[in-house]
């Protein structure tokens, strides 16, 4: 089967149609002159890095109706940038979905582009993230820094981070990193989060430069226990599977998140009974991938019985 259908690229091209000629050769441009420094910024901690790249090429006057012209070109162009990857099935069997929604996405947005949106999407056509599950996207280079794994200890949360982080080397290699996508939550859940896992081994099993697979929210908070315990699996999962955490602290958009869905959480913020930790949550691969291991004979077992 093609990677893009005819409905995707009939809608990638539609996108581009939108713009005059004017505007569209400087998305072209843009297209180019982006590639590099977008897939340079791509290792950096911050995820959007790659956007900003790409709105340096686009000007500085350039509009959402361009930036999502240049998802739509970089879209079209797919094809070969995920075959170069060579990736494994648990990603690419995921992309037909992905490729329905952001063409769907493309299609019905009009006005702003929502920032966190913009940067997802370019690092999703450039393929520096790649799908995990429905809900996850997964950052093919990421770093974690020793100054945070040894403040983490410093402040009282436990030198077993510590030496888990040296048994991974995890200073000097790449990880792979989660970000949920707000747009499409339907399988954040146990089984969606399962998977996610599973794909993140899948790929460490292909690239044996990954120190593992990561991860850093406030849904790793070790005081949703009691706060929003059907959130334990998050945090509780990967910990009995070999993961480690690192508290980073409070912060404003940790607030704004966790209180962003539920009431429970938002009233606890309001009152001050509760101020959400960022923590980062990482899994060596020496223990993801034997437990991927377990979870599919678990899983082949249940289909089977
Ligand atoms: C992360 C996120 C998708 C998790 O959503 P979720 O699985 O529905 O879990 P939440 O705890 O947020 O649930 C929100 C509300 O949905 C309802 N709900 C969720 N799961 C439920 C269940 N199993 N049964 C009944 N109600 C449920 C509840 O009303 C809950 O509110 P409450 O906490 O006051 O009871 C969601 O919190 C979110 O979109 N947050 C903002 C973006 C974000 O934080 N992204 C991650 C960045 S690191």
């Amino acid at each position: 089967m093609d990677f893009l259908t005819h409905a995707h690229i009939e809608a990638f091209q539609a996108i581009r149609n939108r713009l005059n000629d004017v505007d569209r050769d400087r998305v072209d441009a843009a297209s180019v002159e982006a590639l590099d420094p977008a897939r340079a910024a791509a290792h950096h901690w911050n995820f959007e890095l790659p956007a900003h790249a790409a709105d340096a090429a686009l000007g500085s006057d350039a509009t959402d109706d361009m930036r999502r012209a240049l998802i739509a070109t970089w879209a079209l162009e797919m094809p070969e940038r995920v075959a170069a990857e060579n990736l494994p099935v648990e990603v690419t069997e995921l992309y037909p979905w992905w490729l329905d929604r952001l063409s769907e996405f493309l299609i019905a947005s009009e006005g702003g582009y929502d920032r966190d949106h913009w940067a997802k999407d370019v690092r999703l056509v450039l393929v520096l993230s790649v799908p995990g599950a429905r809900s996850q996207i997964l950052d093919l280079s990421s770093r974690v820094g020793p100054r945070e794994v040894l403040r983490s200890a410093l402040d009282g949360h436990g030198w077993g981070a510590v030496l888990a982080y040296l048994k991974a080397q995890g200073w000097r290699r790449i990880w792979l990193q989660n970000h949920t996508e707000s747009r499409h939550t339907q399988d954040f859940n146990e089984a969606g989060w399962d998977r996610t896992w599973m794909t993140s081994a899948a790929i460490c099993r292909t690239r044996p430069e990954l120190a593992g697979t990561m991860g850093a929210s406030w849904f790793y908070d070790p005081q949703l226990e009691t706060i929003s315990p059907r959130l334990n699996y998050l945090r509780l999962n990967p910990l009995k599977g070999g993961a480690f955490m690192i508290h980073q602290g409070p912060g404003e958009i940790h607030s704004q998140r966790s209180g962003a869905t539920s009431p429970t959480r938002r009233g606890l913020i309001e009152s001050g009974a509760y101020t959400p930790h960022s923590w980062l949550l990482a899994w060596p691969r020496s223990t993801l991938i034997p437990w991927a291991g377990q979870q599919a004979a678990e899983l082949n077992r249940q289909a089977a019985a």
